[in-house]
């Protein structure tokens, strides 16, 4: 049976780019899709072509449409995706970015992009956690950027909130792992997509320089490395030879450190557990 089949996967931003290209994937494997996006018309074309694609004729696929920055929304959005079984992958793609140099930006686009992208990446975490938790399983991958552990010049709105995704990961992933839950971050380098389309509109020529130097996926490319890296279960997901070479250049025994900082924390939950019994 495939690794995916009658699987319930939410995916945010199903609708286009990335998240699309995934949800594809994940169909064509099986999975029960349910996608969250703002625009109706992309929602219902979307999963038309789901239909088009299932791999088998009681696939289920739902979608819901929210502002993900919205806190009411999202949680409508959950609430009512979730309401038979929680899923058994949670997928944030949702995102929003605007370059430009620093002083030329307003102060409403780091709000939006910390909105859209954090947020918009965290409330859907916070209200299936508490699902997954409860059931002792499931896999919540979090879609940040090259430029979430790298500085890029003109994005100084982008990549404080996908660090923001990268620190919120890192940390999930520790408190989770003793739950059964797994924790995916995801680090794309630029990939051709509407939204890579609209941020030409407004690059620096330097941004314009130095993505031109890192290469440039397809959708599915990324959607391949994504799908892989859920099967295996691994934490850190670089699609593509610079992403990957970057990401270990700059975090070198990231593993390492990950691997202790686990031990100590088992250590301290045994200690817990036993402090706990002596209690009782
Ligand atoms: N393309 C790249 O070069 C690249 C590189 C690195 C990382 N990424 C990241 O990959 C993810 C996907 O990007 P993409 O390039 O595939 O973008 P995209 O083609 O523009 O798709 C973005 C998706 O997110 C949805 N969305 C946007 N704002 C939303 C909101 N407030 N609430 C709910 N849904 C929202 C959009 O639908 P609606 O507009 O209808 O809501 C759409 O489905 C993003 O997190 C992006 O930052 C992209």
């Amino acid at each position: 049976m495939d690794f995916f089949d009658r699987k319930h996967i939410i995916i945010t931003g199903g609708t286009s780019g990335i998240g699309k290209a995934i949800a594809l994937r994940l169909v064509r494997r099986g999975a029960d899709v349910s996608i969250i996006a703002r625009r109706q018309s992309l929602l219902g074309q979307t999963i038309a072509e789901f239909e088009e694609h299932k791999a088998r004729p009681d696939q289920t696929f739902r979608q819901f449409s929210a502002d993900l920055s919205n806190w009411e929304e999202a949680q409508s959005a959950i609430e009512t995706l979730t309401a038979d079984a929680p899923p058994d992958v949670l997928i944030n793609s949702a995102g929003y970015s605007h370059p430009g140099y620093f002083e030329e930006l307003p102060v409403e686009v780091f709000q939006r992009i910390m909105a859209v992208d954090f947020f918009g990446t965290l409330y859907p975490c916070k209200l299936v956690v508490p699902l997954m938790i409860e059931r002792g399983s499931g896999h919540i991958v979090n879609v940040s950027s090259v430029a979430g552990f790298l500085g890029v010049f003109g994005f100084t709105a982008y990549s404080a909130a996908k660090f923001a995704i990268r620190g919120f990961s890192d940390t999930l992933r520790q408190e989770l792992k003793p739950y059964g839950i797994h924790v995916s971050i995801v680090y794309p380098p630029d990939t051709d997509t509407p939204l890579l389309h609209y941020e030409d509109e407004f690059k620096p020529l330097e941004t314009k320089r130095l993505s031109g130097n890192a290469g440039l996926l397809t959708a599915d490319e990324v959607a391949r490395a994504v799908v892989k890296g859920i099967e295996k279960k691994r934490y850190v997901i670089t699609p593509g030879f610079e992403s990957t070479l970057f990401f270990w250049l700059t975090n070198p025994i990231f593993t390492f450190v990950n691997w202790y900082m686990d031990w100590v924390i088992a250590k301290a939950r045994r200690e817990k557990a036993q402090d706990g019994r002596q209690a009782g």
